[in-house]
């Protein structure tokens, strides 16, 4: 199969690219190749127009690696891999709709994610997305360095660990809690990311709880401070999605955050986790 001309366009000034010109379902090897650097170079890619089945998902996003676990929901009964993410009319909350890095709670956190739009309201639904290396590389030289030599906990229950809510189990979305008790994991809190080399903040308010060896009050100025930085509107970017719009974003190097905008209206979107490495 020859490789199809595509377009990459800035969405942003820092993180995010639509890509025009790929048919996924028909995918040649150059143009995959063409399509990951894009996603390396800008973190988040967009692909508007597809017509992706759960089998053509699954086949785009075997493509970026193998395949991950999400320990909170079970997948379709015939694609267990694909999470289906449904916010019904009469449903409030949303899944995602705080700021995060998929599952950092993991030892080794997804790579990136896909999420395939099947059906999207009428306005609203959109997602926020931030640059974490932008995040890092615009702090202060003395708190980078500081930054360099803490780790921080993630966990999967913030409300257990008594500050915050979970987002990931607050209401709607995907189906059924497969997993009981919480999950924690300890990362570096500046991680280098395994392909660009580029070093990224990587910390979260949904999922991290405190700086280890230290306790969440003395965490809690510098983190809320991590927090606020890393998402000003310099840092983001703005998904608008349509049905056949697929979003990949790597969890490495970005954040992101599902607006809750639209309810008494259905979303139904498929999400697709590809394994991480442990941060370093
Ligand atoms: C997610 O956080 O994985 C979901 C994002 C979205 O639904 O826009």
């Amino acid at each position: 199969m020859a490789a199809e001309n595509i377009t990459v366009s800035p969405l942003s000034g820092r993180l995010g690219c639509e890509i025009a010109g790929a048919d996924l379902a028909n995918l040649s090897q150059d143009t995959f190749t063409a399509i990951y650097q894009a996603f390396l170079d800008h973190q988040v890619i967009v692909l508007h127009n597809q017509s992706l089945s759960p089998d053509d998902l699954l086949a785009v996003a075997a493509r970026f690696g193998p395949l991950a676990d999400y320990p909170f929901a079970k997948g379709m009964d015939s694609h267990p891999d694909i999470t289906e993410i449904i916010k019904e009319p009469d449903q409030t909350s949303n899944f995602g709709g705080m700021w995060h890095s998929d599952t950092t709670y993991l030892p080794e956190p997804p790579k990136c994610t896909l999420l395939y739009a099947v059906e999207i309201p009428p306005r609203g639904g959109d997602t926020l997305f931030a640059d974490m290396c932008g995040a890092f590389e615009s702090l202060s030289d003395g708190l980078q360095e500081t930054l360099q030599s803490l780790k921080a906990v993630s966990t999967s229950d913030l409300n257990a660990a008594s500050l915050r809510g979970d987002h990931l189990e607050s209401g709607s979305m995907a189906r059924k809690t497969r997993q009981s008790s919480h999950l924690q994991s300890v990362h570096p809190v500046v991680r280098t990311h395994p392909e660009t080399g580029r070093r990224a903040l990587f910390v979260n308010p949904a999922h991290t709880a405190c700086f280890e060896a230290m306790d969440r009050a003395e965490s809690k100025p510098l983190l809320d401070h991590l927090f606020a930085h890393s998402i000003q509107p310099e840092l983001t970017s703005r998904v608008k999605w349509a049905p056949g719009t697929l979003v990949v974003w790597d969890n490495r190097c970005s954040q992101h955050c599902a607006i809750n905008d639209y309810d008494g209206h259905r979303r139904v979107m498929r999400r697709i986790t590809i394994a991480g490495d442990k941060p370093a």
